[in-house]
């Protein structure tokens, strides 16, 4: 009786308990997505106050467009108030939506707001909700940088406080098995070179060392360090050298053959390599150049074929500035360039990186000024070129940022005007320097761009993508997909740079912070610039290379596929729901294939927030989608493991936004 009695008191108190109320700023924010940066607590995103259009509020969350968060509720809650509308420091085409989602369901959902507009309210009900997502989307406008704020947004509740949804961390699997110690020859099997210049080529090998090299056949004018595997000379008349690469350690031994190409072509295979901007940003020096170098040996990626160490933007004299380091006299009296105080002499610089059998790049804008404002090679092509060359580079990105203020284009021949002159003059020098084109896929560069450079961006920034269902990256990448029929050897479509490990915010140039990709969204990007014959140059920090990173970028056998001698680009053969799947021709007649999980148009609200059911796919692939037939091989390229033979196909289980990466052959 009286625990009856007690139970019925504590029943009667819990009933009447009045309801409470949290402001959103006062819930632990360290989930909460927006878009670039860190959503402000009582400040705009830009660290101003919160303003709509003129009136100011103290309280409130200030963020960018796309922006997620996802609340407990645990159906305990009563309603959710707040006013909300764009940001006065906004850009000022920008436009948004606000949304709450309930349990997967649009519960309520703003009009477009723009700049200007004035604040609206909104109330709604919670009764029985249990997840609440705020969802703040770019209106489909593609402008996914616009200011958003929630002010004075609360949640009324009884019994338990809302909190947010705790994020489902992926457990970052190991795929690449280790290398074997016996020594493994890994990289192309070609490499192009004109004659008489300068030949560089550390052979790729891994196993323990010491290691000894001998290469057999090798034409005159080149020869080989045995003890580093770096061979080095003067590329000899035109025609091919089958050369045979020997590798040998205490363990064992290995052997490939390898064709020195002297001819007009270089960038026979995709780049592999490394560039400053996307973890350095203005910060970079000559001393984190060779940080890089270093580490590109020490971690091992050079055994794999990564080769380039390559300075982005912020090496020249930047123009108007009074900074002592980095301003001054822009070119010297005779109109050569100067460097800035961070790079006192490229030439030892690309010495050091040279030494170690790596190559060096360089960057520059065919404008007055470059993207970051630094003085850039305009009406002084022939002097630059000569140079870089001078300075010892092998690679150039010419990137057009300020070019189109000086040189508005009209018509093709305009697009393609600095680059012909670029390419002409680089052709003249002593030295091979391989160009890359970098002005955002404009006038259809893929076209084009392989009689004036070797590669060329095809899309915006990566760093600057927007995603929501799919990260940012996969815009990108799927975008670059549509041009596969304009790669081929010496020619190459470039999506950015691989942006995993420690990477700074791009609009910020921040510090590098450690990727939010999950490890299935990495082996996605790999396997999909694999497929793609992407350039594979990662632009995280070379001096925080953790195991997971490393096993990703690291995969002889996805490489090898990006470095097959065919130089296909993979073609998308299926797209349909959460399934695309990417094929690749190899050289020796089999077929990479890959299985992606995807998911999420940009435009389907609940596609950004995680409900508890995000799940693998089984995805089959028959051989007849991929013209082959009868009981074919097939081995998982991740795992580097055989599947076994199959008849008509096969089927695999994909991992929720992940991969299986495959080699189907009928040897
Ligand atoms: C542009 C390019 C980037 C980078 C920066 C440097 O934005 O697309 O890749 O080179 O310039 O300022």
């Amino acid at each position: 009786m009286k625990t009856l009695t007690i139970l019925f008191l504590a029943t009667l108190l819990i009933s009447c308990s009045q309801p409470e109320t949290i402001y959103l700023d006062e819930l632990d924010l360290s989930s909460m997505t927006s878009g670039w940066g860190t959503p402000q607590i009582n400040k705009s995103i830009t660290n101003g106050p919160l303003l709509i259009n003129g009136e100011e509020y103290k309280r409130g969350i200030g963020t960018h467009a796309t922006s997620t968060f996802l609340i407990d509720l645990q159906g305990n809650a009563l309603e959710f108030s707040a006013r909300f509308g764009v940001d006065d420091a906004s850009v000022e085409n920008g436009s948004i939506k606000f949304y709450l989602i309930g349990d997967r369901e649009i519960i309520w959902e703003s009009d477009v707001m723009r700049k200007g507009s004035d604040a609206r309210d909104c109330l709604v009900s919670l009764k029985g909700i249990n997840k609440l997502g705020l969802l703040v989307a770019d209106a489909d406008d593609g402008i996914a940088y616009d200011h958003a704020n929630w002010v004075n947004a609360k949640v009324t509740y009884k019994n338990s406080v809302p909190k947010p949804v705790e994020e489902v961390i992926e457990e970052a699997v190991i795929l690449t098995p280790p290398p074997p110690d016996k020594p493994r020859i890994n990289g192309p099997s070609l490499t192009g070179v004109r004659h008489g210049s300068p030949f560089l080529h550390r052979i790729p090998a891994t196993g323990i060392r010491p290691m000894k090299f001998d290469v057999q056949n090798l034409p005159e004018g080149i020869s080989l360090d045995a003890e580093s595997g770096i061979l080095s000379g003067i590329a000899p008349a035109k025609g091919d050298y089958v050369v045979k690469l020997q590798a040998i350690n205490e363990k064992g031994s290995d052997e490939k053959d390898f064709t020195i190409r002297v001819g007009s072509n270089l960038a026979l295979t995709p780049h592999m390599g490394w560039n400053s901007w996307y973890i350095h940003y203005d910060r970079v020096s000559d001393a984190i150049m060779r940080e890089a170098a270093d580490q590109m040996i020490a971690t091992g990626m050079a055994d794999y074929g990564y080769q380039y160490v390559n300075i982005d933007d912020c090496w020249m004299v930047k123009v108007s500035s009074d900074d002592p380091e980095i301003g001054g006299p822009l070119r010297s009296k005779d109109d050569k360039l100067l460097t800035n105080k961070r790079f006192p002499n490229m030439n030892t610089m690309t010495n050091y990186i040279h030494k170690k059998g790596l190559k060096a790049g360089t960057y520059i804008s065919p404008g007055p000024n470059t993207c970051a404002g630094y003085v850039g090679s305009y009406e002084h092509e022939a002097l630059d070129a000569k140079t870089f060359a001078d300075w010892g580079f092998d690679f150039l990105k010419y990137d057009w940022c300020s070019y189109g203020r000086v040189e508005p284009p009209k018509s093709r021949e305009d697009y393609i005007a600095p680059y012909t002159l670029m390419w002409g003059e680089l052709g003249k020098q002593k030295r091979d320097i391989v160009l890359n084109l970098c002005q955002y896929g404009m006038d259809q560069v893929w076209e084009w761009g392989g009689n004036v450079g070797n590669s060329w961006r095809t899309t915006g920034d990566l760093g600057l993508a927007g995603g929501s269902g799919m990260p940012g990256f996969y815009n990108i990448g799927r975008s670059n997909a549509d041009h596969w029929e304009y790669a081929k050897p010496g020619n190459w479509n470039d999506p950015d740079y691989i942006l995993i490990g420690w990477v700074g915010s791009a609009i910020k140039m921040g510090e590098g912070v450690k990727t939010d990709l999950s490890p299935n969204e990495q082996y996605f990007y790999m396997s999909m610039w694999s497929l793609m014959a992407a350039p594979l140059i990662f632009s995280g920090d070379m001096a925080k290379l953790d195991p997971f990173t490393l096993n990703v970028l690291c995969n002889h056998e996805v490489i090898g596929v990006n470095q097959d001698v065919l130089g296909k680009q993979g073609e998308i053969i299926r797209e349909e729901g959460d399934q695309m799947i990417m094929v690749k021709d190899l050289a020796d007649g089999s077929k990479a294939v890959g299985l992606f999980h995807v998911t999420g148009s940009a435009t389907d609200p609940l596609d950004h927030f995680d409900w508890g059911d995000r799940k693998s796919n089984k995805m089959t692939i028959s051989w007849e989608e991929i013209s082959m037939s009868g009981f074919l091989r097939v081995r998982d390229l991740w795992r580097q493991k055989d599947l076994g033979e199959f008849e008509d196909g096969i089927t695999l289980e994909v991992p929720y936004h992940g991969v299986q990466m495959i080699r189907i052959s009928d040897e």
